[in-house]
């Protein structure tokens, strides 16, 4: 018996200026199903959800639900009949608690002589049992504000659960989370399906994919070019549908080497120790051509390690030399000026300027290195800074109408990349590069390594923090392995292996 279909949509057209982000995208939901949403950055996937949940309205093409033909919805239609987001751009409220997030619009209230307040003891009480299903443990009167990403993100699905739900869309909700997140949140997933409720998932990961889906749709350019039963294809088939050609496998096996140690050393850092004692007098060399890889758990400290190395956390000891000169790192403006370059984690937060268009993200570093007077970017040359951006979006195939456009208007992926044009722009010494392809489809992911290798063989320095362990594997010659605020163990690439590597990073790699 085939399970009944929850949502249908019918030939789905959207245009935005200058883009046509979907051409004629069919597409449906079944009771009790993880139907998975699969697609290069810029693809149409966000957009075809928004257009479900009542975000946008489509160009042309139709909704049915419950037998019920809607042209267009309203965010309040979507809401009404059950239609539940957890957006790629987490849209929780920062400074309000936990529990108020959960019930924005629907607190709960109780009579008081002669009029309503919120009920806060019961609103304590539900958001608990909420909490308590995602997996997270927090007191819910905690503002929303000091949690981190992935604490967010399951805010967002308690928020989700919070009231009925008939379909519920995760757009990339494992991009920020840690591998026991990941097993938490697919128990969530199970259950929805158990209640016969129809879920969307959308991924990069094809793992994870492969291993939560019952169905996929590969979108390409706008358009559905198939839906299958995740048993009837492999991670290669998904990639050719989507890629529409076979990406470079083995990328490590062309391109790492061993035995660095003759080569001139490009960077170092030297007995380097956190004020707050979340780095303890970690010493590495960075040898020229070399990329070098930190592995280690979630919460490990590599990112403080390298927000220390930025100046965006204040040191107690410590040098850091470039070409064996020192150099100054007090404040990421010093560290800009001296040679460094760091992609940051968490860009949805800290990234971009939002206000900005893509060419004024992607060229606003040469300003800083460049200008005097404390940086005040003063006259800013406009062809410079096109052509700085047009170089950018060529290199990273960005996907945008112009270089003109907002980039609060790109694709996730594509935000990503402008993140990462910026960086290249800067034409730094030294990149770091912390969790770098969050976010990046797998055909981009390939082409982004190659960049990085190309960096190296130019003479920049290429530092590389990653919770994937493929993708340090992938791109590193040399991976250290970090626990606990130090360097536990160094592994040249012919020495990597995920085992040792994991061991290394849990417990037994302190010999
Ligand atoms: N508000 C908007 N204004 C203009 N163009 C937009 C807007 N939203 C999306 N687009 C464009 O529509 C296309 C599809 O974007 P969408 O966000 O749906 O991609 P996606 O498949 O979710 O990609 P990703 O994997 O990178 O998240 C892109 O070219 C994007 O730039
Ligand atoms: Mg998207």
């Amino acid at each position: 018996m085939q399970a009944q279909t929850l949502v249908q949509m019918k030939h789905v057209r959207k245009e935005f200026p200058g883009v046509t982000a979907l051409s004629d995208m069919s597409f449906d939901i079944r009771a009790g199903e993880v139907h998975v949403l699969l697609g290069e950055n810029g693809a149409g996937k966000s957009t075809l959800m928004k257009i479900l949940s009542g975000v946008h309205k489509p160009t042309s093409g139709s909704i049915v639900i419950d037998g019920k033909e809607y042209k267009s919805l309203t965010p309040h239609d979507a809401d009404r009949l059950g239609i539940r987001v957890i957006y790629q751009e987490l849209s929780v409220i920062p400074t309000l608690s936990i529990r108020e997030n959960l019930f924005v619009g629907r607190l709960p209230v109780k009579k008081r002589a002669f009029f309503h307040t919120v009920d806060y003891g019961k609103m304590q009480r539900r958001a608990e049992a909420l909490l308590q299903r995602v997996g997270m443990h927090r007191d819910a009167r905690t503002p929303v504000e000091d949690l981190s990403i992935s604490e967010k993100q399951q805010v967002e699905i308690a928020k989700a659960l919070a009231v009925d739900s008939r379909v519920i869309i995760m757009d990339e909700p494992t991009a920020s989370l840690t591998h026991e997140e990941v097993r938490h949140l697919f128990a969530v997933i199970r259950a929805l399906k158990a209640q016969g409720r129809g879920i969307v998932f959308i991924s990069h990961k094809l793992p994870e994919i492969l291993e939560i889906g019952d169905r996929v749709t590969v979108l390409k350019d706008g358009a559905n070019v198939g839906t299958k039963q995740i048993t009837d294809v492999t991670a290669d088939d998904l990639v050719t549908m989507m890629v529409g050609r076979q990406i470079r496998k083995n990328y490590q096996n062309e391109s790492a080497q061993n035995g660095f140690e003759q080569e001139e050393v490009l960077f170092e850092v030297k007995g380097l120790s956190r004020r707050d004692g979340k780095a303890r007098a970690v010493s590495f060399r960075l040898h020229k051509g070399e990329i070098l890889g930190f592995a280690g758990l979630v919460g490990a400290g590599r990112s403080e390690l390298m927000n220390a190395v930025f100046g965006a956390a204040p040191k107690r000891s410590g040098k850091i030399l470039l070409h064996g000169k020192e150099i100054r790192t007090k404040s990421p403006y010093q560290a800009i000026r001296n040679g460094l370059a760091m992609v940051t984690e968490n860009r949805r937060e800290t990234g971009f300027f939002h206000n900005f268009d893509i060419k004024q993200n992607i060229s606003l570093l040469p300003f800083v290195k460049t200008a005097r007077g404390g940086g005040t970017l003063g006259l800013i040359d406009r062809r410079f800074e096109k052509r700085c951006a047009e170089q950018q979006r060529k290199a990273l195939r960005i996907k945008c109408a112009s270089v003109n456009q907002p980039v609060t208007e790109l694709s996730g992926g594509n935000q990503q990349k402008v993140i990462l044009g910026r960086w290249l722009a800067a034409q730094s010494e030294i990149l770091i590069f912390d969790e770098p392809t969050k976010g990046i489809d797998v055909g981009s992911k390939a082409e982004i390594y190659a960049l990085m290798r190309e960096l190296a063989d130019s003479g920049k320095g290429v530092l590389v923090v990653s919770s994937e362990l493929p993708e340090l594997l992938a791109v590193c010659d040399t991976i250290a392995v970090y626990r606990e605020g130090e360097i536990v163990r160094v592994f040249p690439h012919s020495a990597a292996t995920e085992e040792n590597i994991v061991l290394a990073a849990t417990a037994g790699g302190t010999e």
